[in-house]
């Protein structure tokens, strides 16, 4: 029978179609997005050619990925979505374990192996740092044999991909902890960069007039057998946007200040020491917010 929908009940009449869903989890998820998609537009009594130009926006984000971009992703990045996700995985788990934070676009899967204490950095170019820390289980214990997958940008605020293109890794690796869960390297101090500007994300934050930076950092992936994935990054605390972060990805804990430290397994050279906690696997994943975008399109 037909309906004179007015701007309450058109939403009630989107709830009534998808009611039979089978999936429960599906039905929730787009009842709640349906309701609040509505009441958005009810909010800001949104206009035709406003909502034609966020489908437009929509459509370039969609067609500026690529198996080496992924906009989609650096819109829920610039928008906290990308942060609040972490944040609700983070809560959910029963265990402490070490603050996540994105996984952000210059991930690549397969890193190269180094020994430890090897530089991260092909040729460093300035003064190096040695970066050593141990990995933990929640009971304080060393997981031997994790896996420590690190990635950064050069000293000049360059990750290898925007120098190189894709074929060419530098200041990237992957470390195995020894029989204690302890892993040392040396690197060079990264430096904050702009997040990808040129696309309609870097549209967006210029309308917004925000910097679109983020402050200088380490980026890490462990896995150990047994515990969940911890997908996190480590701060520089006298970089000048660590409180203005453009994607949210900062937490106090993840600050960090290299330093002379006569305990540094490489003796003169500034040290940072960081130790990193995981999560007993199983219970509620917490799984990683991101992806290598070129799995994301095989996908
Ligand atoms: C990154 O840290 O590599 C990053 C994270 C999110 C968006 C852009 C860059
Ligand atoms: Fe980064």
């Amino acid at each position: 029978m037909h309906q004179d929908l007015d701007q309450f009940s058109v939403t009630q009449a989107v709830l009534e179609q998808m009611a039979n869903t089978p999936d429960a989890r599906l039905k929730q998820i787009m009842e709640s997005l349906v309701k609040h998609a509505h009441a958005f537009a009810r909010d800001v009594d949104l206009k035709p050619e406003e909502w034609l130009a966020g489908i437009a926006f929509l459509t370039q984000v969609g067609q500026a990925c690529t198996p080496s971009r992924q906009e989609t992703i650096l819109l829920s990045d610039t928008l906290g979505f990308s942060a609040l996700v972490n944040i609700l995985a983070a809560n959910r788990q029963q265990a402490k374990a070490t603050d996540p934070s994105l996984l952000g676009p210059f991930y690549r899967a397969a890193a190269p192996r180094k020994q430890l204490g090897d530089s991260i950095a092909e040729r460093p170019d300035v003064e190096e740092l040695v970066f050593y820390g141990q990995v933990r289980d929640g009971a304080g214990r060393g997981v031997p044999q994790a896996e420590v997958t690190v990635w950064q940008t050069d000293a000049h605020g360059f990750y290898d991909m925007q120098l190189h293109g894709e074929d060419k890794m530098d200041h990237r690796a992957m470390f195995t902890t020894d029989a204690d869960g302890h892993f040392h390297f040396r690197t060079v101090r990264p430096l904050g960069y702009y997040i990808p500007m040129d696309g309609p994300v870097g549209g967006m934050i210029k309308a917004q007039q925000r910097h679109g930076c983020r402050p200088a950092h380490i980026h890490f992936l462990i896995s150990a057998e047994g515990h969940q994935e911890l997908v996190t990054s480590l701060y520089f605390s006298d970089d000048q946007y660590i409180g203005s972060d453009v994607v949210f990805g900062v937490s106090r804990s993840l600050i960090i200040a290299p330093q002379a430290d006569p305990n540094a397994p490489i003796p003169g050279l500034e040290a940072i020491h960081y130790d990193f906690t995981l999560a007993p696997s199983g219970g509620n994943g917490a799984g990683r917010v991101g992806a290598d975008p070129s799995q994301l399109m095989k996908a």
